[in-house]
């Protein structure tokens, strides 16, 4: 699955909020993505946006009639909602989403999610004051209760120069739960541990030791599975980049702090995935004030930090899929076969980081699968594709063991 959004039907509805103007970007993000969107417009929408914006950027006619004499508009309300394969209202004002939350249907968005069988989510956006009204907080509550999605919107200043909750969200993260809504949800029901980043060793309060992972691998693995269903818990060390949409998220800096984190959530996830370059080494004293020249000799005296994997594989549970990663740069299927014998994992994936576009730091990635049954080596691609590809793996497995449990 390397582009959810391609070919995909995504009605969007835009209602009568100032927000409106930025979902025009949504619109031509998704068009890029090759998705087939098709906007329907409230009246009051129109006096924010003109239709013709959407039109344009969509690359399809926009719906703003209930009573089109246009002959192929005449059951826009039926066609619309029965082809989608997700629908979107963005921004969702108060106005609307109380029609929703009663059933109502007297134009054209609120009788084509009645028609719809798809998943349909909903990005509130409106003034704070009239978010926290108890009217509101009650119609959003139904419509969680029908099995609508709701977003929460995000607190800060709004166009009418007043702060609060009640801005739209930023599109990174409604694009990942629309990737979500068009995902195969076989990760469903499982707690899924990604590790991530580097660790950092210090040496004193400027300086430490600690390799060159960007985290990327991990947090598009922890993306991946949030996608696909999974309960996602990320622990990633220094990294730049933002926690995934859906994700929680838990920071650590040391290799012992990970050790320690790890071993904690370790029970309770039916998936472990370590990604993270952890340091296999710490200077055995951290100094308190910065050290000077003459402090220490031209050698560093370090000392043993542990092997998380090796624990993990150790304590492993009958039916969880714990998972590798190697990062080497020579004998890629020699290396990779000892630590997966080694660590008792049910596969590894081994990175060739001697190349300039895989492994670290980079967004691609070229991975050998190295299991029990024997080695795959996965196409050179992106490195959220690359994830899909280990966890396709890791569903296979589930899938697998979930059979051996009901055969016994
Ligand atoms: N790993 C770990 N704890 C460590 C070192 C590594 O959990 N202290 C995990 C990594 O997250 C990765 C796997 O073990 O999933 C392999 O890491 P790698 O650094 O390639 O191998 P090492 O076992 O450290 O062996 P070496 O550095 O000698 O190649």
């Amino acid at each position: 699955m390397q582009n959810v959004f391609a070919g995909k039907k995504i009605v969007i509805g835009v209602t009568g909020s100032i927000a409106a103007f930025k979902v025009a970007g949504w619109v031509s993000d998704l068009a890029k993505e090759e998705a087939l969107v098709s906007v329907v417009m409230t009246a009051s929408a129109t006096k924010f946006v003109a239709p013709l914006t959407f039109a344009a950027l969509s690359g399809n006619d926009v719906h703003t009639e209930m009573f089109s004499a246009v002959r192929e508009d005449t059951m826009a309300h039926i066609s619309l909602g029965r082809d989608a394969d997700v629908v979107l209202i963005a921004p969702a004002t108060a106005n609307t989403i109380a029609k929703l939350a009663g059933g109502f249907a007297d134009d054209l968005l609120t009788t084509t999610i009645l028609a719809t069988r798809s998943k349909v989510l909903v990005c509130p956006a409106m003034n704070s004051r009239m978010y926290s009204h108890p009217s509101t907080r009650q119609n959003i509550a139904r419509l969680k209760k029908l099995g609508y999605a709701v977003i929460d919107p995000d607190s800060g200043m709004m166009a009418c120069k007043e702060e609060g909750e009640g801005r739209l969200p930023e599109w990174d993260e409604v694009k990942e739960y629309l990737a979500q809504s068009l995902s195969p949800q076989d990760l469903q029901g499982q707690q899924v541990l990604v590790t991530a980043g580097p660790t950092r060793e210090p040496l004193d309060p400027a300086r430490f030791l600690s390799n060159r992972s960007s985290g990327k691998m991990g947090y598009a693995l922890a993306r991946s599975a949030f996608r696909r269903g999974g309960e996602v818990t990320l622990i990633s060390g220094p990294s730049t980049l933002p926690c995934p949409t859906g994700v929680n998220m838990l920071k650590v800096q040391t290799a012992k702090e990970m050790y320690n984190v790890v071993l904690e959530h370790a029970n309770t996830n039916s998936v472990i995935i370590k990604a993270a370059a952890v340091s296999d080494y710490r200077p055995e004293k951290m100094f308190e004030h910065k050290v000077k020249k003459e402090q220490i000799d031209t050698q560093l005296i370090l000392e043993r930090n542990p092997d998380i994997l090796l624990e993990l594989g150790k304590r492993k549970k009958a039916g969880q899929v714990l998972v590798g990663f190697a990062a080497e740069s020579q004998n890629l299927e020699q290396e990779g076969m000892k630590k997966l014998q080694n660590k008792n994992l049910d596969f590894i994936a081994v990175n060739d980081i001697s190349g300039d576009n895989t492994g670290f730091e980079v967004e691609s990635n070229q991975v050998l699968l190295l299991g029990t049954s024997g080695a795959v080596s996965l196409p050179y691609t992106s490195k959220l594709h690359t994830a899909d590809l280990i966890l396709d793996r890791v569903v296979s497995l589930l899938v697998e063991q979930a059979g051996k449990t009901e055969h016994n």
